[in-house]
């Protein structure tokens, strides 16, 4: 694998699953792999998780790991070409690819939506930019439309709970007063795709994703529906893709009770955290036997090690 920007790197989902789980059991079987290597970590935003699942993982390969918070310790970086910059910005992302690809052998970049103009957003110019100046594999932190590293722990933590052979999946829009990205329900609509499982998305009206991400999910907007029968429920609140960025309703009926997982056969419940107690999610399920949202966000150290060991073997 070149970079890890997408699914569309990978070329054997299952064997990468399995790589992820075979990592969980012994975290230091290619404690080598990197050795004399270094990542490079990137942050334009904020994180808990992506940054410290990343550098636990980068390390039990042997990586060197060097970290900066772009977005507030960096020059402010041009994306665009041929521009004059008489604005705020002082460095070319040229320059700071080319210069960050020779300290580092992979950079991993965060660089969230801006979520005025779609169309710039759904280019992803930052990591078009950094993967064609910086000459290094690239890895996705959380994109403007993509969070791939989060659905490949979601996909590992499914693997690891799933009782039925083709379980079904419900992708559940949550409510939230500020507006959010589509990443991590775009990712984990195209990581589900490919998956043995029933995939079903229900939101709001107003909420549709994008046809390319929804693939062949059922979109059921009727939510007490859409959850019956079901084996997880992965919950996430995102903004409006086709009234780009807005807010359309934030109506707490949505929020995930225990009333409503159990209209469920017995699902687990699922979301990538951060999230707002009893805004999004009464504590009843996310304190109760239900949740495996810290058994997924251990997994994404296992992502990222699968991820990044893939890299690593091709380089
Ligand atoms: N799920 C996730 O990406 O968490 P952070 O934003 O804390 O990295």
């Amino acid at each position: 694998m070149k970079h890890f920007l997408s699914i569309n790197d990978v070329t054997d989902l299952n064997q990468l699953i399995t790589s992820g789980i075979i990592s969980k059991r012994n975290p230091f079987g290619d404690a080598d792999l990197g050795k004399n290597k270094t990542i490079g970590l990137l942050f334009f935003n904020s994180s808990l998780r992506t940054r410290l699942s990343t550098q636990k993982a980068a390390q039990n390969l042997g990586l060197n790991v060097i970290m900066m918070n772009v977005g507030q310790d960096g020059w402010g970086l041009e994306m665009e070409e041929g521009v004059i910059m008489n604005g705020d910005k002082a460095e070319h992302v040229k320059e700071a690819a080319a210069v960050i690809g020779r300290y580092c052998d992979i950079i991993g970049i965060r660089s969230f939506a801006g979520l005025q103009d779609r169309e710039k957003d759904y280019r992803e110019i930052v990591f078009e930019q950094f993967k064609k100046y910086a000459e290094v594999p690239i890895v996705n932190l959380e994109s403007a439309t993509r969070h791939p590293l989060q659905s490949l722990a979601d996909c590992i933590t499914i693997e690891e709970f799933r009782v039925k052979e083709r379980p079904k999946v419900v992708l559940t829009w949550l409510p939230h007063f500020k507006a959010l990205p589509q990443a991590v329900a775009n990712s984990f609509c195209e990581w589900m795709n490919p998956m043995n499982v029933e995939l079903v998305i229900t939101h709001p009206e107003g909420y549709d994703l994008a046809p390319e991400f929804v693939g062949k999910g059922q979109v059921i907007y009727d939510q007490d529906k859409a959850l019956e029968g079901a084996d997880f429920v992965y919950g996430k609140n995102w903004s409006s893709y086709n009234n780009y960025g807005q807010v359309l309703t934030s109506d707490p009926s949505w929020m995930i009770t225990e009333a409503k997982m159990s209209l469920t056969d017995n699902g687990k419940f699922m979301h990538c955290l951060p999230l707002r107690r009893n805004m999004k999610v009464a504590d009843e399920v996310l304190d109760g036997p239900r949740s495996l949202v810290i058994e997924q966000a251990a997994n994404r150290e296992w992502s990222a090690q699968a991820a990044l060991r893939e890299i690593l073997i091709g380089m």
